[in-house]
């Protein structure tokens, strides 16, 4: 059937929006570095232009840019842009900028006024965005095109950066500070709705292992006081902790391929979808070797992304991207139900539970 001017009109309109995606991406982090969020907060939630323009870092010819950038942003929902008429004669007056739920997210101010400042995720989404992660994107195609014979390159990030995800970080003190605060901003969010809406799963448990725990932001929350907690990391990540690192964890240096110390629960989060399925049947398989798989048996609990958890399309289209990132930089993938389940049983255990409740992420919870 052939297609209407209007219909052919919205089509190019979409691969507008999608050939200039990346400009969505380059305006949030301009947003974040400019202190966009912080500078509105800092004005009670609500901005004019004069009043924006006063508290940013931008050259006085360039100025006119930022109501452009803010136009966008807030058509995206990232903030909300509202026309204050006059009250005697219905003009507009001006524009006021306001924070959404979404730019919410992005206010790190240490000012007391914010008693959530903990869920700030400006250092995650600064690494999402950073020339490492989208110069290597840019090269999906080249990569997809290699011929497995003469494939070095794991992945495209590998083929452009010369080294695999986890080699460049443990050689770049810069970028791996910067995976860490990512990482950590990233815990801080998910351990906040871990102690309000899963404290049951922690009944009964008296240890627990952070497997691949990062820097222990997660293992540090206060939701387990009473439980044994120790964070295993690669050689490079323990070293690089402070000495005055909070006492109530233990870090240990090793390799969760090889071995997992033991433990009530094992915490994997965000770890196994950096991995194949033959590499998270290995970890989980470690795993099994470290809980008791007499009663009472012991757990993993894996925070992940389970793809399709939740009927929202901008969830399933997050969970989607999430999956995209891993094929451009490690050799991991975001998996459905079905996937999960394989690797699973592949590894021994018999029982699962899976809670959504980190939105785009679930809880699982893996019984032996
Ligand atoms: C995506 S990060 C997640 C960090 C942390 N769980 C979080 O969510 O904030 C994956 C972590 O796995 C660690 N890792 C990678 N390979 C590992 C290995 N073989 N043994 C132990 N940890 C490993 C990395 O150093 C990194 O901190």
């Amino acid at each position: 059937m052939a297609s209407t001017g209007a219909d052919l009109m919205n089509a190019q309109a979409e691969l507008w929006c999608h050939t200039f995606g990346y400009l969505k991406s380059m305006a949030l982090q301009c947003a974040i570095k400019l202190g966009i969020p912080n500078a509105i907060h800092r004005c009670g939630g609500s901005a004019s232009m004069p009043e924006l323009l006063a508290a940013l870092p931008v050259a006085a010819s360039k100025r006119p840019c930022i109501s452009r950038i803010m136009t966008f942003l807030s058509a995206s929902g990232v903030f909300r842009q509202e026309s204050t008429p006059v009250p005697s004669n219905g003009e507009i007056a001006g524009v006021r900028y306001s924070l959404t739920a979404a730019s919410r997210l992005l206010v790190d101010d240490d000012d007391g006024i914010r008693s959530d400042r903990s869920t700030c995720l400006s250092g995650l989404m600064l690494l999402c965005s950073s020339p490492l992660y989208f110069s290597s994107s840019q090269s999906l195609a080249e990569w997809l095109k290699e011929d497995d014979e003469d494939a070095v390159a794991e992945t495209p990030f590998m083929m452009v950066q010369g080294a695999s995800y986890y080699g460049f970080v443990s050689g770049d003190v810069e970028f791996a500070a910067c995976v860490n605060e990512a990482m950590a901003s990233d815990s801080r969010f998910v351990a906040e709705v871990l102690v309000r809406e899963c404290g049951p799963v922690f009944t009964g448990v008296t240890s627990l292992v952070d497997v691949g725990g990062g820097d222990g932001t997660t293992a540090m929350a206060r939701a387990f006081p009473q439980v044994r907690r120790s964070v295993l990391e690669l050689p490079h990540v323990v070293d690089a902790m402070p000495a005055d690192s909070d006492s109530a964890v233990e870090f240990i240096a090793g390799d969760m391929m090889e071995f997992i110390p033991p433990a009530d629960c094992i915490l994997l989060k965000f770890v196994l979808h950096n991995w194949s399925d033959e590499d998270c049947v290995r970890i989980l398989k470690r795993c099994k070797e470290a809980i008791s798989t007499r009663e009472p048996k012991g757990k993993v609990l894996i925070i992940d992304v389970v793809i399709g958890s939740s009927p929202s399309k901008h969830i399933l289209e997050a969970q989607l991207l999430l999956d995209l990132c891993m094929m451009v930089i490690l050799p991991g993938k975001q998996r459905e139900e079905e996937k999960w389940h394989k690797v699973f049983i592949d590894a021994g255990f018999t029982e699962y539970k899976i809670s959504p409740v980190f939105g785009t992420r679930s809880l699982i919870e893996l019984y032996p």
